[in-house]
């Protein structure tokens, strides 16, 4: 079964059981500023998942693309990725765990044909310590649909826990799913650990549970089902395919990877139907994968704008990239090859993923730089680093300079020191990388003040104007509208913002009168200082990058006494006017896409 006919088939499946079908998300999170990418479906939807209505209902399914770094180790095994689609569906507060596994069964072995004795699955075992019983409740379910009690496993949090995304939110246990792969009989006894013939391919989460900043579990009022099936996994299997490598997409990625060996004639000991016995093959296959897994995922970050640096997801994606390459010299690819392997994703993917087509140049360009550029220092950065291990070790700060200097990234230089039998200093260059953290830190917030043109009364005043726009964006739009970016000067504000379509002249005009009305209430525009929890539990919005007990600024528009009315609560530097009266009428100029999923506001104050 190819890709594609699976999403068809699990779409059609949901949609004729009354699940909308909504878009997948970006992979940067606009509302979980403790992660850097989207790691499964569920990061969209937290809102929806604590309660709040989404607009399609309570029955969603979705195909989710997902970044996970996590596992970066064990890439290049038949069944790890970086980058991967999930299919996904929902119940918000609809549906729970007898409908959702039944729905799973019934599609597994009804639309996809799996014999059931091809089956096993895990479910949490509970823990005491927070209260939280063993789930039965699901093990029963999967029996009474003909699942031999041996094919059940009960396993701790590592196994069958999900959630939450970040610090806090909604989670609970989950069920996960196996297929026997291998070509002896199935074993009567599922033992996931030891036999890595069952391959895990689908797990229905049961958010039952919120937790709290106190590391407390508290029962949701709303219980929510959240599946996530990996849309490779599940096909290459299905096509008793040996790894997710043999299957569209990743199959022509890795083509594209073996032929540009074979352009340089010296590919060596690789063949093209991968089955080498011996281990120089398998080291070629498994640098093959890395590489086409790598630059897949790499290709999918840029697409989001991001450009490689040393922070953040730009970070990740320099890691990916430079990464790649080193493993592309072990072949043999020495040359601009990073830029060729990102046009085959985006002509295999881009179709779907339109994001892929339309930021194309700026991939390319920006693969072809970073090679580039890294290549120039990677031959001065080797020889560093040979002269530093001379005593067998890196120190933290030798480490630290290899990272800023010859742009290794510090994981890069870890396996370089292992190759070599050497040792780093982890703990120290934590150390140094925690006081470069701090200044970019600082660098960042200067950028934000940065965001502001000056100090004047007029810029000041449209600043205050941004925060009463996104406070009304969010109760015209819904709460999926998030800040993306701003940059205000004496004369406009521009304002960038999550949401998916082109406002309408409606959309627009309450926005405004929502806006004006505030600014005729002559509201007190306020200064506290909050920690990070307390902040985020009165709702403020803004970048949480501050450590979970610092203490941040929060502006307050509207009156914060207890019981009073709060229009706008965000994180911010200011500075601010102190009363909305002073700003004047309030005037969009231009609404535009600005990228993918993000939309920007021109406006004035007249
Ligand atoms: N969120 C769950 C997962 O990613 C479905 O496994």
């Amino acid at each position: 079964m190819t890709t594609k006919e699976l999403k068809e088939k699990y779409l059609t499946f949901f949609e004729r059981r009354n699940h909308k079908l909504i878009s997948g998300a970006s992979l940067l999170p606009t509302n979980d500023p403790t992660v850097l990418f989207t790691t499964a479906g569920m990061h969209p939807l937290v809102p929806y998942l604590l309660g709040e209505k989404h607009p399609a209902g309570q029955r969603l399914v979705n195909i989710q693309k997902c970044i996970r770094t996590g596992d970066i180790d064990q890439v290049g095994d038949a069944w790890h990725l970086t980058f991967f689609e999930m299919l996904g569906n929902w119940s918000l507060g609809d549906y729970f765990k007898p409908e959702a596994i039944t729905m799973s069964f019934d599609f597994l072995t009804q639309e996809l044909g799996i014999p059931v004795e091809k089956l096993a699955v895990s479910c949490f075992e509970g823990e005491e310590k927070n209260n939280i019983p063993p789930d039965d409740e699901s093990a029963k379910i999967w029996q009474s649909l003909g699942l031999a009690k041996g094919r059940i496993a009960f396993l701790g949090r590592s196994d069958n826990w999900w959630g939450p995304a970040g610090q806090t939110g909604p989670c609970g246990p989950d069920t996960e799913m196996f297929y026997w792969t291998g070509n002896e009989p199935v074993p009567e006894n599922f033992d996931p650990a030891n036999d890595h013939n069952w391959v895990e391919i689908w797990n229905d989460v049961f958010m039952q549970y919120n937790k709290t900043a106190d590391g407390q579990y508290e029962e949701l009022k709303q219980k929510n089902v959240d599946t996530g099936l990996g849309l490779e996994r599940t096909a290459a299997v299905l096509s008793h395919l040996k790894s997710v490598y043999d299957i569209e997409p990743l199959s022509t990625i890795v083509l594209q990877i073996t032929s540009l060996m074979s352009d340089l004639e010296l590919a060596p000991e690789y063949v093209s139907d991968l089955n080498l016995a011996d281990q120089a093959g398998l080291e070629t296959e498994k640098t093959i994968r890395i590489i086409a897994d790598h630059l897949r995922a790499a290709t999918f970050i840029l697409a989001e704008g991001i450009e490689p640096s040393n922070v953040e997801q730009g970070y990740v994606l320099r890691r990916l990239i430079r990464r790649a390459i080193r493993y592309g010299q072990k072949l043999g690819l020495v040359e601009n090859f990073t830029p060729r392997i990102a046009e085959v994703v985006i002509d295999k993917m881009g179709g779907f993923y339109k994001e892929l087509r339309t930021n194309r140049d700026f991939i390319i360009s920006q693969l072809a730089k970073e090679e580039e550029k890294f290549n120039e220092t990677l031959k001065k950065g080797l020889k560093e680093l040979e002269k530093i291990g001379q005593n067998k070790k890196v120190s933290g700060s030798e480490a630290f300079k290899l990272f800023t200097t010859y742009g290794f990234p510090y994981e890069m230089t870890v396996e370089l020191a292992k190759e070599r039998g050497w040792e780093v200093a982890e703990k120290e260059y934590q150390e140094e990388f925690s006081k470069h953290r701090e200044i970019s830190r600082q660098g960042s917030s200067q950028k934000f003040k940065g965001g502001l043109a000056d100090q004047s009364i007029e810029t000041t005043s449209l600043h205050t104007a941004a925060h009463l726009l996104l406070a009304a964006l969010r109760r015209v739009l819904g709460n999926h509208v998030y800040q993306k970016g701003s940059n205000i000067t004496a004369e406009r504000l521009r304002f960038d913002f999550s949401h998916p379509d082109k406002l309408t002249d409606e959309q627009k005009k309450r926005v405004e009168d929502l806006v004006n009305e505030q600014i005729a209430k002559d509201l007190p525009v306020t200064i506290e200082e909050l920690t990070v929890a307390e902040a985020k539990k009165r709702g403020a919005m803004g970048v949480f990058e501050a450590r979970y007990g610092e203490k941040v600024k929060v502006y307050s528009i509207g009156d914060s006494v207890p019981g009073g009315q709060v229009f706008s609560q965000e994180i911010c530097g200011g500075p601010h006017a102190t009363q909305t009266g002073e700003l004047g009428h309030f005037k969009i100029q231009k609404e535009e896409s600005s990228s993918s999923g993000v939309r920007r506001i021109k406006a004035i104050l007249e």
